[in-house]
């Protein structure tokens, strides 16, 4: 197996010696290739903090993150941002679409900004919206397409750049049970079919249940690990609510 993240000793601490937060406390675990994992943790665990450090949004503390083998820790501004353009892809909670500019524009933006060849570009493009089901729509603007199609091109967005790992923090969010669902199918065929893969922090047991692993995060630490394997998503959802049970506090309801 490969790993394509390693947090090894993460700390983030927040506010000054009168007031300190550990946001991250001694964090450890990794990602391989290929996998779908979920961050659970009731709201101010630090699921936000922990993503904003492996996007080189955030400063760490202490400790190393390690993207396909590369610490990430000590890049200089610069770097930081060509790294992320180049190795990191994002679905964001409200898919971020530019309204003036078409689906196709949209999906290509990151490629642009890496100034890749216009003939690679367009061969990308049509590949991933074939695999997305998505090629029929590309000449139109966010407004004359479904949320559902919308949501596809967020995804296809993210892995235009053929990231070593896409990372989405509460992507289902803001949407209603029905569009959750849609995302979270597209989500899993990338992740099965692209063999992309996925960090996503949620706090909805529905939506961890597509992914294969699961990192429950109480007070920046790890609290409990549970994996997937050949449990059905139904059965899976069950023990998912049984951690949170055991985790207390307000896992479920809070946003
Ligand atoms: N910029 C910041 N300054 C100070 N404290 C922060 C900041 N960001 C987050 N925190 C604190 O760190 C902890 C973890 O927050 P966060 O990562 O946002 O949690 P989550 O995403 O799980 O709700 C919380 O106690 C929060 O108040
Ligand atoms: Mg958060």
């Amino acid at each position: 197996m490969e790993k394509i993240l390693e947090i090894k000793n993460l700390k983030k601490i927040y506010g000054n010696k009168n007031n300190i937060t550990k946001a991250i406390n001694d964090l450890s675990f990794s990602v391989e290739k290929g996998e779908f994992v979920a961050i659970m943790g009731a709201s101010g665990s630090g699921k936000t903090t922990l993503l904003n450090c492996i996007s080189t949004i955030d400063d760490v503390t202490s400790g190393n993150i390690l993207i396909d083998n590369k610490n990430i820790i000590n890049l200089k501004e610069k770097e930081t941002a060509k790294f992320r353009r180049e190795n990191l892809g994002f679905i964001f909670q409200d898919f971020n679409l530019l309204d003036t500019l078409t689906i196709e524009e949209n999906i290509a933006l990151s490629l642009i900004i890496n100034k890749q060849d216009y003939h690679e570009v367009d061969k990308r493009i049509k590949d991933i919206a074939k695999k997305l089901g998505i090629e029929g729509i590309l000449k139109k603007y966010p407004y004359e397409v479904s949320g559902g199609q919308k949501q596809r091109c967020a995804c296809a967005r993210a892995l235009i750049n053929n990231p070593k790992l896409i990372l989405a923090d509460e992507p289902t969010g803001a949407l209603d049970s029905k569009s959750s669902r849609m995302l979270l199918e597209t989500m899993d065929e990338m992740n099965e079919n692209l063999n992309a893969t996925i960090l996503m922090v949620t706090h909805d047991a529905f939506s961890a249940s597509f992914c294969g692993r699961i990192l429950f995060l109480k007070d920046g630490k790890i609290f409990n690990e549970i994996v997937k394997g050949d449990k059905s998503r139904k059965e899976f959802f069950n023990e998912i609510l049984d951690v949170l049970t055991l985790l207390g506090g307000d896992v479920q309801n809070a946003r």
